[in-house]
């Protein structure tokens, strides 16, 4: 056992390699994200969502016919189960979050599969959550509303039918294909929080149900998969462009932190932010409402000399202004994120069951030792 003096802590496991990988590539210097082997540009600029799950699961991308089918199998299983939806009604007031994870683990009861840890059953049911989750946003969405839930439609493609579900009128192939780049941003992201719970808890070769609902838990914290819907009550908060700068010295002047910046890993720009930030200005344009993405410009702007810093705008700086251009509420945006975060957990939680470790790491313990016991009558 090492003395207390060496030790050595790296608190929040910053830096620290624990596994390996072969589902996605970061490079926090450069500013690189490769899912698979493949840059994130590329599959941003020329993938469509479902060709992104497919390559994270498969580890190749598809050609037509194998797109065809993963795009058939995940329009096939979106339905969810009648129970789902009573649970979905008893819990309506819950945070969308709270919902989602209720409702996934409940969907581990009408799952004959649900204690199969195989490959093959991980990605079916890792298949069929992607397709589901978004039946369960959108139902809570609805329901919590005064609304009825509109049926997935199965024509329609993975984004195209979110909107549709969320809205009922189905959206311009143009913002189908906003949400879909959001996906496929959003996707896979290495040892992210999230991701490392759902290693965590398949460490232990618990059920898959439970790895997810571990992976929502955790996205759900304002420092991970919070951090869209803060941005948009800080440009809300702002109002007007000029007043960027005001809010920036007071949050920054009194040790606060500007949400949407900083990373653990990017210390230059995070390579998923372009695309989200070019797509926020040309809706702002389409939309006739490009106050959001002036005013989020301006704030990046001054946060501009924090660059030298490593802190940078991140993914969600930009994604909160797209989901409010398309009438999406601030509190459903994290769901978003755990949409497009899915195939993510599916194919760590396939890697740590396949090449299985139990995660136990240790805790260096700092408290008073070897203390006499004294009888519950005789204390003070
Ligand atoms: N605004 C101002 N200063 C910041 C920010 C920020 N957003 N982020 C980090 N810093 C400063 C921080 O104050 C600290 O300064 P100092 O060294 O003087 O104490 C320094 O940068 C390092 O911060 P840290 O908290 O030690 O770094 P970390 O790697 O633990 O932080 C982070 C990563 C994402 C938690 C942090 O940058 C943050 O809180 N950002 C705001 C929340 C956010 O946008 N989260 C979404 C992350 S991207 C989506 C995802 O993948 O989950």
């Amino acid at each position: 056992m090492p003395a207390d003096g060496e030790i050595e802590i790296k608190r929040g496991l910053n830096g620290v390699y624990f596994d390996s990988t072969k589902a996605s590539f970061i490079d926090g210097e450069e500013g690189k994200l490769l899912y698979r082997g493949y840059n994130i540009h590329d599959l941003a600029e020329n993938s469509t969502f479902e060709e992104v799950v497919y390559l994270l699961i498969y580890g190749k991308l598809p050609n037509r016919k194998e797109l065809d089918d993963i795009t058939a199998e995940i329009q096939a299983s979106r339905d969810i189960p009648d129970y789902i939806y009573d649970i979905i009604r008893m819990v309506k007031d819950s945070h969308p979050m709270d919902v989602l994870r209720t409702a996934i683990s409940a969907l581990s009861a009408s799952d004959p599969d649900a204690e199969d840890l195989s490959p093959e059953a991980i990605t079916r049911i890792g298949l069929r959550l992607t397709a589901q989750a978004p039946t369960i946003v959108c139902a809570h969405h609805r329901i919590s509303e005064g609304l009825s839930p509109v049926a997935p439609d199965s024509t329609l493609n993975h984004a195209s039918n979110f909107l549709y579900m969320l809205k009922g009128e189905i959206p311009s192939d143009d913002e189908a294909k906003t949400l879909d780049v959001d996906f496929v941003l959003h996707a896979e992201h290495g040892a992210n929080a999230s991701a490392f719970a759902a290693r965590v808890a398949a460490g232990t070769q618990t059920d898959f149900y439970s790895v997810v609902v571990a992976a929502i838990s955790t996205l759900k914290g304002p420092s991970h998969g919070g951090a869209a819907e803060s941005v948009m009550n800080v440009a809300i908060e702002i109002g007007d462009p000029e007043n960027a700068r005001e809010f920036a010295e007071k949050t920054l002047g009194s040790g606060g932190r500007i949400m949407g910046f900083g990373h653990r890993v990017y210390k230059t720009a995070d390579p998923r932010a372009r695309h989200l930030r070019e797509r926020s200005q040309r809706l702002g344009e389409q939309y006739g409402d490009p106050k959001w993405f002036q005013i989020l410009s301006a704030l990046d702007a001054e946060m501009e000399p924090y660059q030298k810093r490593g802190i940078w705008a991140n993914v969600d700086f930009f994604a909160g202004s797209i989901y409010h251009l398309f009438g999406i509420p601030k509190n459903l945006f994290i769901s978003i994120f755990a949409l497009g975060r899915i195939p993510g957990w599916t194919l760590q939680a396939l890697e740590q069951y396949q090449n299985n470790i139990l995660i136990r790491p240790l805790l260096n313990y700092t408290g008073e030792k070897d203390l006499k016991y004294i009888p519950i009558d005789e204390r003070e």
